[in-house]
């Protein structure tokens, strides 16, 4: 695996200057550690825009940018379904793969893409801010701990709104091609973090449904999970609900300990009780004092590039990694599954390459 060993600033190059492009620019220029050496949209005005305003040099071609800048990373914030080849085409020059959420809209690109980094010897990043909100690292750290005991039920609720004209702002929103729905869009991270902290899924039901937005994918679904410890799950989604976002959190209810934590991107601690004192309780505490983030983005972009540089020299393992990011994209397929099927899909689920669905 290849790795920065020196203490120079490790160069990334972006790809993709919408809406979350902003955050990886603001973790990047703000860190002495990197250095954004390069951007690229297909949208001559927003690369010109976003080149002018981190006075870095600007494409329209990616492959362009590729071959062009030199870069060690290059992070990718283009739509969903274009993660994998833009990813694959980095991991065929060297360079390490930042990938925005979710990695890939269908499994077997998923795995091509993971399979192309493994070739190349390149790190493979997926985006899963959340996962790094001290509020969920003190409720991920009580359930390593075994301070649920037994875990009953969990569920995770995503009840925001998504008006039309969200969806109309471009056109790959709500395809199923490049984005998918609410559950693989706007609810993947809370999808990715109620399989993250209860454990592996072995079955899920779910009902999807697009009730009032003009997409090809739904607005709202719901899902029954089975995990492997034998805890029940649901998961609520919507984006219609009137008349702004109410509510993104998780909940677990275990033997000895129940916790919910919601606020604007799951970082308010709501309900904290455990049988048993722990030294975290008192962090918990502490917590419950800290502001909102003003925007369901989070704050976590910042610290998710911290691991990033830490893992590029050596220092640590990956909190994403793409084997860990396909995990939640394959729960996400096998709700799209059943809800498709009426029918309640085992996982894993299996990916099939192109060559064997031909066989
Ligand atoms: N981590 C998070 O919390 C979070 C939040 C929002 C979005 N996202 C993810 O980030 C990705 C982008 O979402 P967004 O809301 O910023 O979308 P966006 O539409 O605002 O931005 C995407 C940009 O990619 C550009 N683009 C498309 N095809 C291109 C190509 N071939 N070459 C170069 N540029 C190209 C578009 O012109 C556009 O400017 C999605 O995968 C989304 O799921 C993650």
């Amino acid at each position: 695996m290849s790795v920065l060993g020196d203490d120079r600033p490790i160069r990334i190059s972006l790809v993709g200057c919408g809406r979350i492009s902003e955050r990886h620019i603001d973790a990047i220029t703000s860190n002495p550690k990197l250095e954004l050496v390069a951007v690229c949209d297909e949208l001559p005005d927003r690369a010109k825009a976003a080149g002018d305003k981190a006075g870095v040099p600007f494409f329209t071609s990616y492959e362009k940018m590729l071959d062009t800048a030199q870069a060690d990373a290059v992070a990718i914030c283009t739509p969903s379904g274009m993660h994998p080849r833009q990813g694959i085409m980095a991991a065929e020059r060297g360079l390490h793969v930042i990938s925005e959420k979710p990695m890939a809209t269908r499994l077997e690109e998923a795995d091509a893409l993971v399979k192309a980094c493994d070739i190349a010897g390149v790190h493979l990043f997926v985006v899963k801010q959340n996962r790094l909100n001290p509020s969920i690292q003190l409720l991920k750290r009580s359930l390593d701990a075994g301070r649920f005991g037994r875990i009953y039920l969990a569920n995770t609720t995503v009840r925001w709104n998504r008006p039309q004209s969200y969806y109309d702002m471009a056109p790959w929103r709500g395809t199923w091609e490049f984005d998918g729905g609410a559950f693989m869009n706007q609810a993947s991270h809370y999808v990715d973090m109620i399989q993250w902290l209860v454990g592996q899924v072995e079955s899920v039901t779910a009902r999807t449904a697009t009730l009032a937005r003009r997409i090809e994918s739904e607005d709202t679904g719901v899902a029954i999970l089975r995990f492997r410890n034998g805890a029940l799950g649901t998961i609520e989604v919507t984006m219609l609900a009137y008349p702004r976002n109410m509510e993104g959190s998780i909940t677990v209810i275990g033997e000895r300990g129940t916790v919910k934590i919601g606020g604007t991107a799951l970082n308010r601690i709501e309900h904290w009780e455990f049988a048993e004192y722990d030294d975290i309780d008192r962090e918990a505490e502490l917590l419950r004092a800290a502001p909102n983030p003003l925007s369901v983005y989070g704050s976590g972009h910042r610290p998710y590039y911290e691991n990033v540089i830490a893992v590029l020299r050596g220092e640590a393992a990956a909190e994403t990694d793409g084997r860990e990011g396909r995990k939640s994209l394959e729960l996400i397929l096998a709700i799209y599954e059943s809800a498709r099927s009426e029918h309640e899909i085992a996982l894993p689920l299996r990916a099939f390459s192109r060559e064997s669905q031909r066989a």
